[in-house]
């Protein structure tokens, strides 16, 4: 594609206005802005009025418009945008990660049914350029793992709180001040936007399309000043981890806070930034770091979508291709630190393996050993705050793949730099 690219631009907020700007300042991208379609008709905004329609069929139904920017909050309304757009012949830039997540299959069809391309880097890590790394760079290493910080809102709320003794509260009115949250801020909050990024990256990294639905998400909410307490104290901090490990032939994914020893490299990520751990056989660890929200930064990764799009770019979900067929799974075991206030509120022997626990003043620790399935029910419980240990990872709880989970745990235990020391010794030191 040689000539001008003609956007049509749906929703121009945070990162829309982001995008204006960094089309603006950037040279050499062929594309310019034909038409913006926005809901308000009262807003006051920097553009001339008639850059803008209330009518998306002005935008869907122009021949002359090539490539379709889809940038508002609604998913399923997202979606149709999209599917149209498709429809009349246009390439679709969106950084929606719910209705990526959410339709992701259809969204590959779609893309080979109508011959046109979908880019989406701006829904996964704001400005880490992750997708098209595992799509192209990736192309022929074995991936064992893809995790880390994939929300920049909890992350600003979490450092503001660690290193500001900021409130809760008003450590996420400042994330919303900055455009970082979303609309609905429960999305960042209680894991669910950071699930749907994984959903994404899973099939980059793997070639699954998973439904969010069947990913387990914990969010940072019931966090408590105890929890904090507890880290200070071991020389930990709580980072909101997404995360997909492969054991064998078998993938594991889910979010949950964890306790990071300090000396671990997700420990320095602060603010907004949003890092990305990818581990391949061959090339081990390699991580990526960058604002995982904002304006620009956002804006920037959308506008790299539409400048691959010059060049005729197209995902070609090549995971899925290979050959490797990975089966999302959650039969596996994670090692979690549970606090809460009310005496009896948890036992033992509701462990799987009980490894110990604490009693502070109105206050009880326990740690052990829990299945998937429990950590979602538990991550329902309001009387429960469920840390994953320091060091925890996913461990298949499946027989027959015995021979597989040794070599991979072996490969992931090198790999692996968090402390596993946590334990009781130092849980009882609080007191
Ligand atoms: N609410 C999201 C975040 C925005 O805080 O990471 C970027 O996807």
């Amino acid at each position: 594609m040689k000539k001008k690219l003609k956007l049509g631009v749906f929703g121009f907020g945070c990162v829309g206005q982001g995008l204006y700007h960094v089309l603006n300042e950037t040279h050499g991208v062929k594309a310019e802005i034909k038409k913006i379609a926005v809901k308000n008709r009262d807003k006051q905004r920097m553009l001339p009025a008639a850059v803008f329609t209330y009518d998306h069929a002005e935008i869907l139904n122009d021949p002359e418009i090539d490539v379709v920017v889809e940038l508002i909050d609604d998913a399923d309304a997202a979606f149709n945008i999209v599917k149209t757009a498709l429809q009349h012949g246009k390439h679709v830039v969106t950084a929606n990660k719910k209705m990526l997540a959410e339709n992701l299959e259809e969204i590959y069809q779609l893309q080979q049914q109508y011959d046109r391309s979908v880019l989406y880097e701006g829904s996964v890590c704001g400005s880490i350029p992750i997708i098209r790394n595992l799509e192209e760079y990736y192309d022929n290493d074995l991936l064992n793992s893809i995790e880390g910080i994939f929300n920049g809102s909890t992350n600003f709320i979490l450092t503001k709180v660690f290193e500001e003794n900021k409130s809760y509260e008003e450590a996420l009115k400042g994330a919303q001040a900055l455009g970082f949250a979303e609309t609905d801020p429960s999305l960042d909050v209680k894991g669910f936007d950071p699930k749907y990024k994984l959903t994404i990256a899973l099939a980059h990294t793997f070639g699954l399309f998973v439904k969010p639905d069947q990913i387990i998400n914990l969010g940072i909410d019931k966090i408590s000043g105890v929890d904090l307490k507890y880290a200070r104290e071991n020389g930990y901090t709580i980072k909101l981890i997404a995360r997909a490990v492969r054991e064998g032939s078998h993938v594991f994914a889910f979010v949950a806070p964890q306790f990071v020893p300090a000396q671990h490299f997700l420990a320095p990520i602060r603010n907004e930034f949003n890092a990305v751990v990818v581990n391949g056989a061959f090339a081990e660890n390699q991580i990526f770091v960058g604002k995982g929200a904002g304006s620009y930064p956002t804006g920037s990764a959308v506008l790299s979508d539409v400048s691959a799009l010059t060049f005729d770019y197209r995902y070609e979900y090549k995971k899925r291709l290979q050959g490797d067929r990975h089966v999302f799974s959650n039969e596996a075991t994670i090692d979690v630190i549970v606090s809460f206030a009310e005496k009896d509120a948890l036992m033992p022997q509701q462990f799987d393996v009980f490894k110990g626990g604490y009693q502070g003043h109105g206050f009880q620790y326990m740690q052990g050993t829990i299945s998937l399935a429990k950590l979602a029910q538990w991550g329902q419980r309001a009387d429960l705050s469920v840390i994953l240990a320091p060091g925890a990872k996913p461990v298949v709880a499946l027989r027959d793949t015995a021979l597989d989970r040794k070599v991979t745990t072996e490969q992931l235990s090198h790999l692996d730099s968090f402390s596993s020391s946590a334990s009781i010794a130092g849980i009882a030191a609080i007191g």
